[in-house]
């Protein structure tokens, strides 16, 4: 892949840390991995200083609830699932630099330090609330554990935060004979002491901040700018918890910290050990302390608040001292919502994935039916960068078969077969470039600087069209030129054609890398010539050569897609 020497900024890159406790399906990937992924090797191959960090977010109730479901030990819920998620993350070929995991001491020690020097600047107060207690296991319970009757409607399972019934919010010691979860238990209204961070402090600053940001995304600045308006609160960043990041201070030794105040600080903690395992244990402040660092966060829609919001505010009251500055994000690419359409008797219908009623399209189990690039390719291209999308294996199949199959794929099989039947082989350089090669290779530098556009500004999906529309511009020249007949009238023209057919494939194999890297590796081993953009190539290369090229993408068959439609409908019904 050609490198451009020049190197512009630099960049840190972070996908959203998942709950370790279940396996990956493919909502989080549209959300915050696949995106990501694809921007990152698309930096890279740009030539820029990149690193891409991410790990399991280990703490708080959604763990020790699987936990105790499991009745296993919190701490072997997330090995097996951090052990799980990686391998997935790999097979899927997501590039991380750094997989870390937020129980590691480490981390530890760094949540402890965010909060010392937010305490030193002021922005940490303590207050009392009223919290539901267990009395027979000894123990304060958060509001996913407690259910009741509710207080508007008289639902008898009502959770401690909502009622499923008739959709009201309320605090749980609203509930009517609220009883634990876990045990059936009784459980009482007692006061207890917690933490809190002083966002309406950084209400001005953030303003301020956020305002300047022109180049986010619409619908991420409107939703702070909101928040903001509407008045921030102190928000508590302690729970009665046995599981979590301890609290250096003293009387809250049976509170831990509350799990969204040291899961971005997980990025910082990745990033350190990515440092140390490069063997540069300093360098991580380059990346997070230079102002010349673009900091860029992928997340799903519903981590908006936590990245755009409180995570910013925390990096500058952590950095007034001066001693440890922190840069701010450069862009929350928040992204909205993948469901699934399951067909139920011949009828789709959208649905929200869950976990806990299995139903959801589990990442490991389609990479066991599918190669990754096939998934990669058909997720890319309906990425839900602005509105909420579908994963339909209908539309799976479609897109693959037609799209990556009948149109990129299909280019790069026809190009290297008529140039290993009837050339040997080979493609040379011509004397003089035909009209219409010229007018092709200007098509394709534009379609290139549109893919670039699309791509830098965190937009995948947009940026896979473009190369879409460069795979359907090739397959015209190769169609208008003919050389299926000009080689018997004229070999030199069909050589030409030939020719200009390589570049554009090079261009394509470019482009197509990010989001399909596995078929990219292996088409350079039966294709020599530059895999390049074409606006990089100071000139264009001699030659150009194919030996016992293969088809790089398998089609998809309606029986693989009837399988797996069963599966979610047998889910859904089930
Ligand atoms: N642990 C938190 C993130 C902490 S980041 C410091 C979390 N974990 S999660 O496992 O629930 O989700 C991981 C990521 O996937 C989140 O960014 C979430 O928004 C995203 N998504 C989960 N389901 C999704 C869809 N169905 N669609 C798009 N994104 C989704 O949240
Ligand atoms: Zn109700």
């Amino acid at each position: 892949m050609s490198e451009r020497a020049v190197r512009n900024e630099r960049y840190l890159v972070t996908s959203a840390l998942p709950y370790a406790n279940g396996p990956l399906h493919i909502g989080h990937m549209a959300g915050a991995y696949l995106p990501a992924d694809v921007y990152v090797r698309y930096l890279r191959m740009r030539g820029e200083d990149v690193v891409f960090v991410g790990g399991t977010d280990e703490h708080g109730v959604p763990i020790t609830l699987t936990a105790e479901r499991e009745d296993k030990e919190p701490q072997e819920v997330v090995d097996y699932w951090y052990a799980h998620m990686k391998e997935t993350f790999s097979r899927f070929g997501i590039s991380f630099d750094n997989f870390s995991r937020t129980s590691t001491p480490l981390h530890a020690k760094n949540t402890q330090l965010f909060y010392q020097k937010l305490k030193e600047g002021g922005y940490i107060s303590e207050a009392e609330s009223k919290q539901m207690y267990s009395p027979t296991e000894g123990r304060f319970l958060p509001d996913r554990y407690v259910e009741g009757t509710c207080p508007v409607c008289g639902y008898k399972e009502a959770r401690g935060d909502q009622c499923d019934n008739c959709g009201s919010w309320y605090e749980a010691y609203e509930l009517i004979e609220p009883h634990s979860k876990i045990t059936g238990g009784p459980v009482e209204v007692r006061e207890t002491t917690h933490l809190y961070l002083d966002l309406p402090k950084f209400s001005d600053r953030l303003r301020a901040w956020v305002a300047q940001q022109d180049h986010w995304r619409d619908s991420v600045k409107n939703f702070v700018l909101g928040m903001i308006g509407g008045g921030l609160e102190k928000r508590p960043i302690t729970r009665d918890i046995l599981w979590g990041v301890p609290i250096p201070e003293p009387g809250f030794e049976d509170k831990r910290f509350y799990v969204w105040f040291d899961a971005p600080i997980g990025y910082v903690s990745s990033t350190m050990e990515w440092a140390e395992f490069a063997g540069d244990p300093d360098c991580w402040r380059r990346y997070w302390q230079e102002p010349e660092t673009r900091l860029v966060h992928f997340i799903g829609k519903d981590n908006t608040v936590f990245h755009a919001v409180v995570w910013p505010a925390m990096l500058m009251g952590t950095g007034e001292s001066g001693e440890e500055p922190f840069i701010l994000p450069h862009d929350v690419l928040a992204n909205e919502f993948m469901n699934l359409e399951v067909v139920i008797n011949g009828v789709p219908r959208a649905m929200q994935m869950s976990t806990s009623r299995n139903l959801a399209v589990w990442l490991h189990e389609a990479l066991d039916d599918f190669p990754a690039d096939l998934l990669r390719f058909y997720l890319a291209s309906i990425l839900p960068e602005t509105n909420d999308v579908n994963f339909s294996w209908r539309e799976f199949q479609e897109r693959v078969n037609s799209d990556l199959i009948g149109n990129l794929g299909n280019y790069i099989n026809r190009t290297l077969s008529f140039m290993e039947r009837y050339f040997d082989g080979k493609a040379t350089h011509p004397k003089e470039p035909s009209e219409s090669t010229r007018e092709a290779l200007a098509d394709f530098r534009e379609l290139e600087q549109r893919y670039e556009a699309r791509m830098r500004a965190g937009r995948p999906r947009d940026a896979l069209g473009e190369l879409l529309a460069m795979g359907r511009r090739a397959n015209r020249f190769f169609d208008s030129e003919a050389p299926w007949q000009s080689r018997k009238v004229d070999p030199d023209e069909a050589r030409e054609t030939l020719y200009t057919c390589s570049v554009l494939l090079g261009s394509i194999a470019y482009h197509a890398a990010p989001f399909v890297p596995e078929a990219v590796e292996r088409l350079g081993r039966f294709f020599s010539g530059p895999i390049a953009h074409i606006s990089d190539l100071e000139a264009l290369p001699d030659a150009y050569s194919a030996k016992n090229a293969k088809p790089l993408f398998r089609r998809v068959e309606d029986a693989e897609i009837e399988a797996a439609e069963k599966r979610l409908s047998d889910a859904a019904e089930g």
